[in-house]
């Protein structure tokens, strides 16, 4: 198994288990996570995933070089499929993600951190996209996600240079929310995923998730709009009403 799935109250965390290979993402390895984050999706009490990786220099150093030598087009395309497949599971599902990047997030590595909604930093974390120098181009979302999360002109330097960043300078960019001590990188990844699943309505974390993530596909007014018909959507539901009679009663609303 390259993949361990430890379940906590409300959520879980998938570690990353191929050390020897700094955690890369081989067909199998790609495979484990889907069926883990399927197990999650299935499970009711799931509502967060905290994505880390094992030992202290690598979160994942990318796609499986080895397994990339002397593809076809169509081996090429199915690889990159099972990447996108396994990205998406991730960006898409109902569960609230976290990567805890504890090293090397390189080529496959940074796009699945880039794939999960916050991204948290150990003081050794390096990124990067160094597949041009491979002669390769990022093939599991990194062309798309980057730009988006820390915009066209630095992800593109990225990308061109394939030079690793270090996570003082991926803080000031965005690309992670906030860089810890190594050993204090998991507290603080269950730290922040405890302090988004306690006492917030459920629903309201869905749609407000699915709000941000699909608007950024749409133009501008027709999210908005889609903002005003979900808001309203949200009095047909039981949350406003446990909500807002806490609030008025001074007390702690349990969802
Ligand atoms: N795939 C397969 N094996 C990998 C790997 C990868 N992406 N990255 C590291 N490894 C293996 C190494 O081959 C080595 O194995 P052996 O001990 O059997 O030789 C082991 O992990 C340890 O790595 P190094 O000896 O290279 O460790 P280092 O400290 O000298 O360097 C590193 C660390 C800078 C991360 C270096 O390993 C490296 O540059 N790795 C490749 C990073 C990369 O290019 N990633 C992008 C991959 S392409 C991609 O991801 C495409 C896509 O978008 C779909």
């Amino acid at each position: 198994m390259f993949v361990d799935l430890q379940k906590k109250e409300n959520y879980a965390i998938l570690t990353l288990n191929r050390e020897n290979a700094l955690n890369a993402l081989n067909s199998q390895v790609l495979s484990e996570i889907r069926e883990a984050i399927r197990d999650l999706i299935q499970d009711s009490r799931m509502r967060g995933v905290i994505i880390t990786g094992k030992g202290e220099k690598a979160f994942c150093a990318g796609a499986d070089i080895t397994e990339m030598k002397g593809l076809s087009f169509d081996a090429a395309e199915e690889f990159a499929r099972k990447g996108h497949k396994t990205m998406n599971m991730i960006a898409g599902s109902d569960l609230i993600s976290i990567a805890a990047i504890n090293g090397y997030a390189l080529g496959g590595g940074l796009e699945l951190a880039l794939a999960c909604d916050i991204r948290i930093a150990s003081k050794n974390a390096k990124f990067g996209l160094p597949e041009t120098g491979l002669g390769l181009i990022p093939g599991f979302g990194g062309t798309q996600r980057l730009p988006r999360i820390v915009g066209r002109g630095l992800a593109l330097e990225i990308i061109l240079t394939g030079e690793h960043i270090d996570a003082e300078r991926a803080l000031r960019i965005g690309l992670v929310n906030h860089v810890v001590d190594l050993s204090e990188l998991l507290p603080k990844a269950e730290e922040l995923m405890n302090k988004m699943l306690k006492h917030k309505g459920i629903e309201a974390q869905k749609v407000a998730r699915w709000l941000v993530h699909s608007g950024a596909e749409l133009p501008l007014t027709a999210s908005l709009e889609r903002e005003v018909n979900a808001f309203a959507e949200m009095f047909q539901k039981g949350e406003p009403e446990i909500g807002i009679s806490a609030f008025l009663n001074k007390q702690k609303p349990e969802f």
